[in-house]
């Protein structure tokens, strides 16, 4: 019999939509210009299906409830956003940009996983073996467990799986590994699926967790086909700005765990540094007394998590009035800049307005308006915000102050970096079910917040 030929298909590099001919929109994505050729693998598809041969249909009520075994990474921050450590045969996405420390976390957790008696394999495509050990010096003492491959080819590395039978394995990057089997180049559509997809097999066959570090594009995505996100079980993004040592990860896709979870690092000469106490940190600069700065209580996960947000009011020059937003959806600080000025009477139009987050986190959650309103507010008067006041609310378009989630969390938090007062939707203060260690003030209107919460008004 003679070999198949190799099969040509046109392939997205946005959605992974294919094609047997090149097309100039993507049917998929209606993206131009994106289908590149692709020679598809003599064995197209990421599983053969063997390994699944002895599976038969049951009855769902038949099917015992065993939640999956989990193995803690040693780093607190890490299970958490896995959902509480790496389930055994799992593969994990993490992607990030260039330098925010991907491959020192994964070097980290595989040191800390190593010294705990399991073994881990790191493959490196990007630095040399020496480079890898002098990263790992600085980090600590190298376990005698952690193994290391520099390899790109990935028959190699399958091979090397095979007989060191770790329980974890690293790939650093997917964009550099290659199968032989295809003529595309490393970190092309083509092969990177096929290489998530034979590292499926593994980690689904043999149990290793098996631990991908993926580039990002400018965008912000990780650099490939969405196929990539679906083939996996875990999606984590590491992200931070560049400029600060915080670094958050977190969970986009999750198929053992929740999606809400973060991990705060901040980074240090011996890597990276588990951050318990968050809201410390991030209020850690806080001029209290200062204009333009309100204390927010957002809810990251089932953290709570107390952050400043900073606005600052000046005369525009001539033109349009410049509104900026760093680390908030400008989305959402829009309408709050319309509401002070239709609903509350400020003169915003001539003013340009920046508001931030203070520390480099992002933050996407109705509950912060408030503290957003305020800010602008404390700013636009040049009266302080009282310093020991935390506002929690979403602004509605009428300027009415409305309920948030998770109100006790919030304000058990609040109490516990002593605050004194929160300013809060009147609508949550009829449902507490407790009374809360801290005074509450409840308001209706962000008119009223305002006057609650700044001073000498
Ligand atoms: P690296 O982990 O190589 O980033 P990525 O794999 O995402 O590209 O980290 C980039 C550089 O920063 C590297 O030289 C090590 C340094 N670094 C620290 O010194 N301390 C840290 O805590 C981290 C995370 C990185
Ligand atoms: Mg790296």
């Amino acid at each position: 019999m003679s070999p198949a030929k190799p099969r040509v298909v046109f392939v997205c590099s946005q959605c992974g939509y294919e094609s047997p001919r090149w097309l100039g929109k993507c049917p998929g994505c209606g993206a131009w210009n994106t289908l590149t050729e692709q020679v598809e693998a003599k064995q197209p598809g990421p599983a053969p299906s063997r390994h699944w041969a002895s599976s038969v249909a049951m009855p769902l009520v038949d099917v015992s409830i065993v939640s999956s075994p989990r193995v803690s990474t040693g780093m607190a921050e890490l299970d958490r956003v896995l959902g509480g450590g790496v389930v055994p045969g799992s593969l994990v996405l993490i992607g990030g940009d260039p330098g925010i420390g991907k491959s020192t976390l994964l070097l980290q957790a595989g040191t800390a996983l190593a010294a705990g008696g399991q073994r881990v394999l790191y493959v490196t495509g990007e630095e040399s073996a020496p480079q890898v050990r002098g990263q790992a010096e600085r980090l600590g003492p190298v376990p005698g467990n952690l193994w290391l491959l520099a390899e790109t080819n990935l028959e190699a590395i399958l091979s090397q799986i095979e007989a060191l039978h770790p329980q974890f394995v690293v790939i650093d990057s997917v964009q550099t590994m290659f199968s032989p089997d295809l003529p595309a180049a490393p970190g092309s559509v083509g092969q990177l699926r096929e290489c998530a997809g034979r590292l499926l097999v593994v980690a689904k066959s043999t149990g290793p967790a098996v631990f991908l570090v993926g580039h990002v594009t400018k965008g912000g995505e990780i650099a490939g086909p969405k196929v990539l996100e679906h083939i996996v079980d875990t999606v984590l993004y590491f992200e931070g700005e560049r400029h600060y040592s915080y670094r958050i990860l977190r969970a986009y896709k999750n198929r053992f765990g929740s999606t809400n979870e973060i991990g705060i690092f901040e980074m240090t000469g011996e890597g990276l540094r588990e951050v318990a106490n968050p809201s410390e940190v991030f209020l850690s600069g806080r001029r209290a007394g200062a204009t333009g700065t309100a204390v927010a209580a957002s809810m990251e996960g089932t953290r709570p998590l107390l952050v400043e947000v900073q606005a600052l009011v000046a005369p525009a020059g001539l033109g349009v009035p410049r509104r900026v937003s760093t680390g908030l959806n400008y989305n959402r600080v829009a309408p709050i800049i319309a509401v002070l000025e239709k609903r509350v009477g400020m003169s915003l139009a001539s003013q340009d307005v920046y508001v931030k987050v203070a520390g480099g986190v992002y933050l996407d959650e109705p509950a912060v308006d408030l503290a957003v309103a305020v800010a602008i507010a404390s700013s636009y008067r040049e009266r302080p915000v009282d310093p020991g006041v935390v506002c929690l609310g979403e602004v509605g378009l009428g300027g009415e102050v409305r309920a948030v989630s998770r109100l006790e969390a919030r304000l058990a938090e609040a109490a516990r970096l002593a605050f004194e007062a929160v300013v809060m939707p009147e609508a949550n203060y009829h449902r507490l079910s407790a009374t809360p260690q801290i005074a509450l003030r409840p308001v209706a209107s962000v008119e009223e917040a305002i006057r609650a919460a700044l001073t000498g008004t």
